[in-house]
């Protein structure tokens, strides 16, 4: 039994998302120069995604993390976050650029863009994996975006089904079966 046979398919392989993390990291890079930037991975999502992006940074970056949850393990968006887990770290006159695996509503980046800014973030950039605008509920428009998908549940590289199948390293749609028989039990 492998993870990857519970894939309907896969969506993008693991060499792509290299190529995409690279093309990401240059622009990152020309923009942020002299900067000093404070990226901030959304935890857990954002894992294996923010250890390859920042590798194709050739400039001054710091890292923290937060943990942010909308979703409490299911596949469907509810309206409010929560912060599980904060900064080390002080945003007050930074360029902060958050760094996500997905944006499907937007709300969850939304609420915590407008966090960082009351807390005194100088600028507030958004770089995000995938993009689902099919399923944007908030006018949002990342500054950085991988790849832009269908709508549809998609897990792997991060990704998770009920925190499963973050450690695939590719990115693919479930097969319905999986999750209609887990929501099931
Ligand atoms: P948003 O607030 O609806 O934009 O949700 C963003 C968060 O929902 C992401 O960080 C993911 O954790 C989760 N999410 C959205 N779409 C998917 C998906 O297709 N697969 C797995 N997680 C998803
Ligand atoms: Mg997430």
């Amino acid at each position: 039994m492998n993870l990857q046979q519970d894939l309907e398919k896969v969506l993008i392989t693991h060499e792509e998302i290299v190529e995409i993390s690279k093309r990401m990291g240059k622009e990152i890079e020309r923009d942020y120069r002299e900067k000093n930037p404070l990226l901030i991975g959304l935890l857990k999502g954002c894992i294996p995604f923010i250890a390859e992006l920042m590798l194709h940074i050739d400039t001054h970056v710091e890292l923290d993390f937060m943990d942010v949850s909308s979703y409490y393990g299911g596949t469907k968006s509810t309206d409010s976050v929560r912060v599980l887990k904060d900064l080390g770290s002080s945003v007050k006159g930074r360029d902060v650029l958050i760094i996500e695996d997905i944006v499907d509503s937007g709300k969850t980046i939304q609420l915590v863009k407008e966090m960082l800014s009351s807390r005194g973030a100088t600028t507030v950039g958004v770089a995000t994996l995938l993009d689902k605008p099919s399923g944007r509920k908030v006018e949002l428009e990342p500054e950085y975006i991988g790849t832009v998908i269908p709508d549809g549940f998609v897990v792997g590289y991060g990704l998770d089904y009920e925190e499963n199948y973050r450690n695939l390293d590719c990115i693919g749609i479930l097969k319905k079966e999986i999750y209609t028989k887990r929501d099931g039990e």
